[in-house]
């Protein structure tokens, strides 16, 4: 075999070992919840966001009177739920919650990015951040009251 037939094998044998892996990956038809890998990894996830926002010197303030352990269980049940989980989320709708508190867009994509952020953290797939971020966008209409 000459040098380049020797690359070419190599890497067609490459790319056949491959790519069930990666097909797997993109046809799994498991709940966004069971891809997420469960409670225990949505739990490490909220947690994480809830630090960097509390960090985030855009957003904190609208935060400063903020019940955390409340607002995390809040949101560990409403992802767990909206990702196809069996959770059930008993807080409040998001027009009520955040009436009054003047949210404008550029503090809504903050907090998305600080969650994006969070995510990354723990390495949530392309396909699974983008699910989930797809689930919260269309919430931006009932939380930004300054757009
Ligand atoms: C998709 C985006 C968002 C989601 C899914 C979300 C979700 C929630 C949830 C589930 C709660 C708790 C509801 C309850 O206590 O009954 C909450 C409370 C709250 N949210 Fe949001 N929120 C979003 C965006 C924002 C943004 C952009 C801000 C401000 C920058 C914000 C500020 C707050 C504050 C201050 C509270 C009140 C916490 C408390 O009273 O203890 N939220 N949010």
């Amino acid at each position: 075999m000459t040098r380049m037939s020797t690359l070419l094998a190599v890497a067609l044998f490459a790319t056949t070992v491959g790519a069930p892996a990666l097909s797997q990956a993109a046809t799994d038809d498991r709940s966004l919840y069971e891809r997420l890998g469960g409670t225990g990894p949505i739990t490490a996830v909220v947690g994480k966001f809830v630090t960097i926002v509390g960090g985030d010197k855009r957003i904190n303030g609208y935060f400063a009177k903020a019940d955390l352990v409340q607002l995390k269980k809040h949101l560990i049940n409403m992802v767990c739920q909206a990702s196809g989980g069996p959770c059930e989320y008993t807080g409040r709708d998001m027009k009520t919650t955040h009436k009054g508190m003047g949210i404008t867009g550029a503090a809504f994509n903050a907090l998305v990015g600080d969650l994006v952020e969070a995510l990354d953290t723990f390495n949530v797939p392309e396909r699974e951040k983008g699910e989930l971020l797809s689930v919260l966008g269309p919430m931006q209409k009932d939380i930004v009251e300054k757009p």
